[in-house]
C-alpha cells in the first residue's frame, strides 16, 4: 500500500467517528440515490465499508460491492458493515472485474492511491451504466486541511508528497468527465470535525492526529519540535473545526431509445 496509513484499522475509524461528514453524505445519498435505479453499485476503496453499509441499507435491491486494497480495513468492514446485499473483495479497484454499475462511490480515495488521478476517475467512468452516476468525493480547501498545509514540511509520509484538495482535483475530474462524454456537477457538504485539543490531545485525539497527518510512529513518539509546531495551530471555535468535503457527480447519459433518436 502507498502510504501505510491503513495498516491498522483503529487510526481512521476513530476520525470517523469525531467528524459528521459519513452522516451528512448519508443525508444527501438517502434524498438522491432513489432515482438512481440501480441493479449494482461499487464502493471503490470503501475502508472501513461505513459507506458501503449505508447504501445498501438505502437500496436494498441493489447488490453493493466494496473493494479496497487494504485486508485490515476490509476486516473491519467485514465484521461490522455486512448486509444480505453486501460483498466486500479485497484488491485494487485497478484489477476489479465488475462493471455496468448503476452507482459508484469514489470517497476520500485519490489522495492515497498510487495510481494517477486521472486514470483512477476513467477506470470509474468506464464501469458506469448508462444513466450511472459517479460520485467523488474530496476534502475542500477550507478548516481541517490547513492542518495538513501547516504541516507538510514536518511530514515524511510519502502520501503528502503531492497533496491535494478538491479545488485541485477538480479540473482533472472534470476533463475525464468531459472527454468520456458524461456531465458533471458538484455540490458542497458542509462537514466538520470535533476539535482536537493540540496542546494536551487526549489519547482518541493522538489516533486522529495520527490518521490525519499520516504519522509512521505513535503521536507520543513524535519531536518535541513536531509538537509545539501543531500547538501553534488554533483552528476552529473551540468545539469544530470545518471540514468541508465537496462531490463531484458525473453522470454517464442513459441510451436513448431509437425511437426518440
Ligand atoms: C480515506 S480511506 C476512505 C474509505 C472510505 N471510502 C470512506 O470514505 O470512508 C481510503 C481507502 O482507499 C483505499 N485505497 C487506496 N488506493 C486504492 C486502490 N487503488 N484500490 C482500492 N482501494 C484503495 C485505502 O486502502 C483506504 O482504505
Amino acid at each position: 500500500m502507498a502510504s501505510g496509513i491503513y495498516a491498522s484499522h483503529e487510526p481512521y475509524l476513530e476520525y470517523c467517528r469525531h467528524t459528521n461528514e459519513k452522516t451528512k453524505l448519508h443525508t444527501l445519498l438517502r434524498r438522491r440515490l432513489p432515482r438512481i435505479a440501480a441493479e449494482r453499485a461499487l464502493d471503490a476503496g470503501c475502508g472501513n465499508g461505513i459507506n458501503t453499509a449505508a447504501i445498501a441499507h438505502m437500496l436494498p435491491q441493489t447488490q453493493v460491492t466494496g473493494v479496497d486494497e487494504s485486508p485490515a480495513q476490509l476486516s473491519h468492514a467485514r465484521t461490522h458493515n455486512a448486509a444480505p446485499n453486501t460483498n466486500y473483495e479485497q484488491g485494487r479497484l485497478e484489477s476489479h472485474e465488475g462493471k455496468d454499475y448503476g452507482f459508484i462511490l469514489l470517497s476520500h480515495v485519490l489522495q492515497y492511491a498510487s495510481t494517477d488521478t486521472s486514470a483512477m476517475v476513467r477506470n470509474a467512468i468506464t464501469r458506469l451504466a448508462p444513466g450511472g452516476e459517479l460520485w467523488v468525493i474530496q476534502q475542500g480547501r477550507e478548516g481541517l486541511a490547513q492542518i495538513i498545509t501547516h504541516q507538510r514540511p514536518l511530514l515524511d509520509n510519502p502520501v503528502f508528497a503531492d497533496w491535494k484538495t478538491f479545488e485541485d482535483y477538480l479540473p482533472t475530474i472534470r476533463r475525464e468527465a468531459r472527454s468520456a462524454g458524461c456531465l458533471l456537477k458538484t455540490i458542497k457538504i458542509g462537514s466538520s470535525i470535533k476539535q482536537i485539543d493540540f496542546d494536551d490531545p487526549s489519547a482518541g485525539d493522538k489516533l486522529r492526529l495520527q490518521f490525519i497527518l499520516g504519522l509512521k510512529k505513535p503521536f507520543d513518539e513524535q519531536t518535541p519540535e513536531f509538537k509545539r509546531h501543531l500547538a501553534r495551530l488554533k483552528l476552529g471555535n473551540g468545539r469544530r473545526i470545518s471540514h468541508p468535503n465537496h462531490v463531484a457527480v458525473i453522470t454517464r447519459p442513459a441510451r436513448r431509445s431509437p425511437i426518440l433518436k
